[in-house]
């Protein structure tokens, strides 16, 4: 078993480790409670640092920025801070220049630790720096979304954007420690927190029912913060995700399943030019067209969108598709990345807990199914 969860106390931290197996580059994924504070303890005890970089948004820094400077200065490490503007669009090779301008100035080697210290964006960007800078400098992952918790902090997918697309411009680069601090929720925008759910729900129906069924049962619970709750889920999706990543670091095939919904969402997104809807707010309508698709191509009942659409609609999540031409959506499809060979890739649910890979969907079958649901 490659994937193994232990309790182990720190002071009066106590939290839930699994690994990531992935030979050499194999790491930790910690979660917990008051993990910020005590972020120079775990470098210490894992990593040979010359110095280290936080990057992150303003306002993010002001929310955890001292806690997690502390806790390095205490340890013997007196960070530095690099800002970056909030948003999508930061993820940018404009940006990327800006920050490699810094650590340069900064005279920063190939010892030097860059900390992403926010979501998705701040994890995808310092990630692809870490990747590029000197050919190669240590990261950690400090997440502090929901979405970024159980999703893009773990895996080692790194990227920019470009004008023509989404994440075109990027690497698979693991970090060498991924610590998640469930306090750090408490103040996430609730919209933000529906948004990281939908990505949660995601893995209940790709790999295991028993999540779904939890998330239907405690619905109100999860949206009130409850801790056992949301420890609950975001081990199990970091343990789903750990566990496909390992069989298939660089997405050859297997790992396409992590992608259920996305190949709807991402053409929702880029239709309404990523301005309308949060990714995690896309991929809910995403999903249900999977289903749907699922559906019409006679591999599961109809039973099974119902109950995506009940179980994303008490997470007030949405569930309505916009506007838009079937004719557009499909052509948007055909630039994803994730396709090979012009076909269109799907995956596709045969039950709540088990997906499989379809790369020969008629598009005409696709189009019924968007005419079908507008
Ligand atoms: N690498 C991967 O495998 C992977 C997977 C999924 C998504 N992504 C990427 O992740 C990005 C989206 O990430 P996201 O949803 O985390 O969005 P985000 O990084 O934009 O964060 C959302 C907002 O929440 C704020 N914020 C962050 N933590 C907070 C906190 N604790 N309290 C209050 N506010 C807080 C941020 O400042 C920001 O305004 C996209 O760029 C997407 O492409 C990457």
């Amino acid at each position: 078993m490659v994937l193994f969860i232990i309790l182990k106390k720190i002071g009066l931290v106590i939290m839930k480790r699994l690994n990531i197996d992935l030979g050499e580059r194999s790491y930790d994924i910690l979660i917990g409670r008051d993990i910020l504070s005590k972020v120079g303890e775990f470098i210490s005890n894992q990593l040979e640092v010359s110095r280290s970089i936080i990057i992150t948004h303003p306002s993010v820094r002001k929310l955890f920025g001292e806690k997690i400077e502390s806790g390095l200065t205490l340890a013997g490490y007196s960070p530095s801070f690099i800002e970056i503007p909030e948003g999508e669009t930061s993820k940018s090779l404009q940006q990327v220049e800006l920050v490699y301008d810094r650590l340069l100035e900064m005279k920063c080697d190939r010892k030097s630790l860059l900390i992403a210290l926010g979501g998705g964006v701040v994890g995808d960007l310092t990630g692809f720096i870490a990747a590029t800078y000197q050919r190669g400098i240590p990261f950690i992952q400090v997440p502090t979304t929901l979405l970024s918790q159980v999703d893009s902090s773990v895996g080692g997918k790194t990227a920019v954007n470009h004008p023509r697309g989404k994440n075109m411009i990027g690497a698979f680069y693991q970090p060498k420690l991924v610590l998640i601090d469930l306090d750090t929720l408490t103040t996430l925008p609730r919209k933000e927190l529906r948004a990281g759910l939908a990505e949660v729900i995601k893995y209940g129906i790709i790999a295991d029912a028993a999540l779904f069924d939890f998330l239907e049962k405690n619905t109100e619970k999860i949206l009130s913060l409850n801790s056992d709750c949301l420890e609950y889920i975001i081990e199990t999706s970091c343990t789903i995700k750990a566990q496909v990543v390992e069989k298939d670091e660089r997405e050859s095939r297997h790992r396409m399943i992590l992608n259920f919904g996305h190949t709807f969402s991402h053409s929702i997104e880029t239709l309404t030019n990523y301005t309308e809807y949060l990714h995690g707010e896309a991929l809910s309508i995403g999903m249900i067209q999977a289903a749907r698709l699922s559906v019409e191509t006679k591999l599961c009942h109809k039973d099974v969108p119902l109950r995506i659409i009940n179980l994303l609609k008490k997470f007030r999540l949405p569930v309505q598709a916009p506007d838009l031409k079937s004719k557009d959506i499909v052509e948007s499809m055909h630039n994803d990345k994730k396709n090979s060979h012009n076909k269109l890739r799907f995956i596709l649910a045969k039950a709540i807990g088990l997906v499989e890979i379809a790369d020969d969907v008629p598009e005409a079958t696709i189009k019924a199914v968007l005419n079908k649901n507008k």
